[in-house]
């Protein structure tokens, strides 16, 4: 399942159940007027409309406020239609085959997606990451080999560079003005090889990243400097399945797991007391400005300098899919059920 807010802020959202038959579907969540005293949003959500998917979604983007892009587990890339006038969902294109492998001709699953329009990334289990444009039936570009391993998400760093993320521990950054097909940069968690599974980029602050692994870590990374990340906060029992900076108060942050929690991270508490400064070449120091800083890369963002809070109160089915939009968070389970919590920051 995989949950997604809308492109403008209105208050419909979209989502897909992995059943026989797979379906992308909007839904409003109506007014918000209804709220009980525990913040929870009790209205039912409506469908608006629905369409069949071809695999297992695996991951979706908007492109513009009409269009969403799917990724496919059958390895294909599709972009499907919004019309508002009649509530009616539509295949405007499709990429048949964009991720397959060489050697037994099968396809691979597509498992990431990032639109900057007009360019559409996407990266798959075949380490290849393809180009797309709405105008061209091919691929702009493609970097057959970018990985070695499975890729496993992508984010947009900065307007011509990508960040991809693999089942080795690895992140990597692809900067497209460049022609050659290796990465500007790697950074690898230490030590073991433990697969990330996902990845987002701070609102603001281009350089924070944060991603989640196998084992349940959550890693804050600097792109600027070393190779490894700022801090490795130990987080869920299980897969970190994904991981949301929120939009417009990016000193929280939010995860879900397999082990069925999902956390809320606020790194705002004490920031006036905090004193924040960044390593430069791991011994020497510079202190910096507060208005500066990020609360997140604080010198010592262990837990108990910031305020964890799971959002689930008997974690039981794993929780495979987030966004945050405003005051407001949805989530799916594998129950096959959404869940919208209203009022996050009451
Ligand atoms: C819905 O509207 C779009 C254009 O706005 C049109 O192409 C499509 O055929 C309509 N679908 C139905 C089922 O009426």
């Amino acid at each position: 399942m995989q949950i997604l807010f809308p492109y403008p802020s209105v208050f419909f959202f979209l989502f897909l159940v992995i059943l026989q038959e797979n379906k992308i579907s909007i839904w409003s969540v109506g007014d918000f007027g209804s709220l009980s005293s525990n913040g929870e949003y009790h209205s039912e959500p409506h469908l608006l409309c629905d369409i069949q998917h071809s695999g297992d979604v695996m991951d979706m983007q908007f492109l513009d406020q009409e269009r969403i892009v799917a990724a496919s587990s059958t390895g294909s890339v599709t972009i499907f239609r919004h019309h508002q006038n009649n509530q009616t969902l539509s295949v405007s294109q499709k990429w048949e085959n964009a991720h397959f492998y060489y050697q037994s001709c099968g396809n691979a699953p597509c498992t990431g997606i990032i639109c900057n329009s007009p360019e559409i990334f996407t990266v798959g289990e075949d380490g290849r990451i393809n180009v797309f444009t709405t105008d061209r039936k091919e691929a702009v570009r493609t970097v057959d080999n970018a990985d070695s391993s499975t890729l496993h998400a992508v984010t947009r760093l900065r307007t011509t560079e990508i960040l991809t993320v693999n089942s080795i521990g690895q992140l990597k950054i692809w900067d497209f003005r460049q022609q050659g097909n290796e990465p500007s940069q790697i950074f690898s968690l230490t030590g073991e090889r433990i697969p990330l599974h996902c990845v987002d980029r701070h609102p603001s602050q281009q350089h924070i990243v944060a991603t989640g692994s196998q084992d349940g870590m959550l890693s804050i990374w600097d792109v600027r400097q070393g190779s490894m990340p700022v801090s490795l906060l130990n987080a869920h029992e299980a897969e970190l399945w994904e991981v949301h900076f929120h939009p417009s108060n990016p000193d929280h942050l939010f995860t879900c797991s397999e082990d069925g929690t999902l956390w809320h991270w606020d790194a705002s508490t004490d920031v006036s007391e905090r004193k924040s400064y960044l390593h430069t070449g791991g011994r020497s120091t510079t202190f910096l400005p507060q208005s500066v800083m990020s609360a997140w890369l604080s010198n010592d963002p262990t837990k108990d300098r910031m305020e964890i809070t799971n959002l689930i109160s008997n974690p039981t089915l794993s929780v495979n899919s987030l966004d945050v939009l405003g005051s407001c968070l949805v989530y799916g389970t594998d129950a096959e059920s959404i869940y919208v919590k209203k009022n996050l920051f009451a």
